[in-house]
């Protein structure tokens, strides 16, 4: 049962960009594919000096032998994808799904100018929630229909089964995250579609039983960027103070945050039928943290809070981010 899952546990932003591209070297996985909404993302990768600002590229993008896979659950927007490649150059590589649905400069249009999206919501602006609309109306472009697309159409589903009968390891990697789910999220200031594990399966076309981890990201402290209600929301001054200050990706705006949410991780535990967790940014709560990649090296305070999240969710601690770089990593428990 070789799949291995990426989700987001709390609003997004958790650093899943991160965690994939580290585990890719211990996983070796033939394929990642990337599931999630679509271009509303914006994943953080950092590889040795050079940091790589993503959209629709997997993280994993660097690990050279994979194949990179966009499932047909995801909304692609050609120009997105065109600059990405520029900077990735991983073409050769790339895989889109037939049915992967078009975002147009219309959806964009309809997403930044319309009032209830924009103010009430405070959406990307990335014309995904109107892409998804159209979607349901069955009225939406899918990739099959773009000239421009042609060299990288695949059968994702196809491609993953050939790989998983075979006994090979994939990487599905999820955007977005549990709290920003229409169904499970806090609703209406979530996003257009399910973000939990199980639609992250269908979003690339792979069944529950070949599933055999699925790794839930934390940050040590939780961040929102948009609308919506967040639990003991510091004030600006004080997330600050804090070194805790964030830009969106994909917008510049600046991300509330909070501290850490042990009711939110349980729930978002069981709603992805987590098996594993991987907590990033420890450095920022614990700066003597930094940098540091080997469990014995850590404080007894921030062994006392991971091994707390451990007690709460019933599930171990795996991975610990200390830094932004992908090296920046290390094991709190082994497999
Ligand atoms: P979405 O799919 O948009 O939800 O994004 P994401 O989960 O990939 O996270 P994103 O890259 O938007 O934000 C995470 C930020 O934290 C980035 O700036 C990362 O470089 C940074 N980051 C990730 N892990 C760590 C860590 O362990 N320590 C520090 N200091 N920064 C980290
Ligand atoms: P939309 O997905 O652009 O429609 O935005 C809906 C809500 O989800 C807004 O609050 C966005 O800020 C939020 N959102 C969507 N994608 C991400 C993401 O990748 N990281 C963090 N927040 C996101
Ligand atoms: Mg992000």
């Amino acid at each position: 049962m070789p799949a291995t899952l990426v989700v987001g546990g709390f609003f997004g932003d958790e650093g899943k960009g991160k965690i994939v591209s580290h585990i890719t070297s211990s996983l070796q996985p033939t394929i990642i594919a990337r599931g999630g909404v679509g271009p509303n993302a914006g994943h953080t990768v950092v590889i040795g000096d050079i940091t790589y600002k993503l959209r629709l590229i997997p993280s994993g993008f660097h690990f050279e032998s994979a194949r990179l896979l966009i499932g047909p659950g995801v909304l692609v927007n050609p120009a997105v994808l065109r600059k990405e490649l520029e900077v990735t150059k991983v073409d050769h590589r790339l895989g889109i799904d037939y049915q992967c649905g078009i975002i147009e400069p219309q959806h964009i249009e309809r997403d930044t100018k319309d009032k209830h999206l924009r103010e009430k919501v405070g959406t990307s602006g990335s014309g995904c929630g109107p892409a998804n609309e159209d979607r349901a109306k069955r009225i939406l472009k899918l990739a099959k229909e773009i000239p421009e697309l042609s060299d990288f159409l695949t059968d994702v589903p196809g491609e993953l089964h050939e790989a998983l009968d075979k006994g090979e390891t994939v990487l599905v990697e999820g955007s977005q995250a549990t709290y920003l789910s229409l169904f499970h999220g806090t609703y209406p200031f979530v996003t257009s579609k399910d973000t939990t594990a199980g639609q992250l399966l269908a979003d690339v076309g792979i069944g529950p039983k070949h599933v055999d981890d699925v790794i839930i990201v934390f940050k040590a402290y939780v961040t929102r960027v948009g609308e919506g209600p967040l639990k003991n929301e510091l004030s600006p001054e004080e997330i600050q103070k804090r070194g805790w200050e964030e830009h969106g990706t994909v917008t510049g705006r600046l991300r509330r945050a909070a501290p850490f949410d042990f009711d939110l991780a349980k729930r978002s535990v069981k709603l992805n039928s987590a098996t594993k967790i991987a907590v990033t940014k420890l450095d920022k709560v614990f700066p003597e943290t930094k940098g540091v990649t080997r469990k014995e090296d850590l404080s007894q305070r921030a062994v006392e809070f991971l091994e707390q999240i451990e007690e709460e969710t019933g599930i171990p601690v795996w991975l610990v981010g200390t830094g932004p770089k992908s090296s920046e990593t290390l094991h709190f428990r082994e497999e």
